[in-house]
């Protein structure tokens, strides 16, 4: 039988202990705060910006919302980031990512306090993360890790496939799976776009990591059987739905379902593990300040 790894059970014991913590740290007069800025009239941001807002409010954490026009000069943001740097109630700063094209990403990364990156997303988080003294650890591959910390999934000397080499969680996820220790000690490949034999890949993976953004590009067929299946990816799709469109991952859960020993399904996968490590991050980063 094919195990389902239920995201939203292991993000909601991740929750409640970050509530835990924030009881701890309210009770030392502190209320941890997080900071979102959104600089984009993209729907699927905006939503994802409201729900990081909606779980702040049900851990206890105070959330700050900022917005800047899509078209507004760059240099309005770099000063919203200065101001949040400078408040002593912001513990964690997020910029809701893509920038519109007008805006340096790499410039805005670097503009946030490196002790209220909550993303992971500052070359000083990234370089702490590769060296193995990682501070945050990036949400999605941090909670990717979680997961499989929570249903007992041996990656040490498993042969782990990433595919994707983004910045936000294919490259941190490759860090962070060939690490020594805890989920960790696997021998890990990243593939992408311009991989020449990804099935070839594949047929060898005890664990796949499918984060290339591509709907439902993955069937069993092309999986090892009894391999443990992560799935990154929230694609939306034009579909007969209300909103006009339905979310896919990047595996054909169906297919892959049959071949795979384990599974996270798309919703109720990695998604709610991202929002839950947003969290953690921010109590964290609160800690820092504070202990
Ligand atoms: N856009 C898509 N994923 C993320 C994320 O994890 N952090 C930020 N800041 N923006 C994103």
């Amino acid at each position: 039988m094919t195990e389902i790894i239920d995201g939203s059970a292991v993000a909601a014991d991740v929750r409640a202990e970050v509530a835990e913590r924030v009881e701890t740290l309210e009770s030392a007069g502190v209320t941890p705060g997080l900071a979102t800025v959104l600089m984009s009239d993209d729907p699927a941001s905006e939503t994802y910006v409201s729900m990081k807002q909606r779980d702040c409010e049900e851990v206890g954490i105070e959330g700050i919302h900022v917005e800047i026009d899509a078209d507004a000069p760059a240099e309005e943001l770099y000063e919203t980031i200065d101001d949040l740097n400078e408040r002593d109630d912001v513990h964690g700063i997020l910029v809701q990512l893509p920038v519109p094209d007008h805006v340096d990403k790499r410039s805005v990364l670097r503009q946030i306090d490196p002790e209220k990156d909550v993303d992971g997303f500052h070359p000083e988080n990234v370089g702490r993360l590769v060296a193995g003294d990682a501070r945050f650890k990036p949400c999605t591959p941090h909670g990717v890790q979680k997961l499989l910390e929570a249903y007992d999934v041996e990656t040490e000397g498993a042969d782990a496939v990433v595919i994707g080499r983004s910045d936000i969680v294919g490259k941190p996820m490759a860090n962070l799976l060939i690490q020594k220790g805890p989920v960790g000690n696997a021998t890990t490949t990243v593939c992408h776009s311009r991989t020449e034999d990804l099935d070839g890949k594949l047929a060898d993976a005890d664990l796949v990591v499918a984060a290339a953004g591509i709907p439902e590009f993955i069937d069993g067929s092309m999986l090892k059987p009894g391999a443990t299946v992560i799935d990154v990816g929230i694609n939306r799709v034009d579909a007969d739905t209300e909103k006009g469109y339905a979310l896919v991952g990047d595996v054909d859960y169906d297919s892959a379902s049959e071949t795979a020993g384990a599974i996270t399904p798309v919703p109720g996968g990695v998604g709610p593990m991202t929002r839950a490590m947003l969290l953690y991050n921010t109590v964290k980063a609160a800690g820092i300040r504070h202990d």
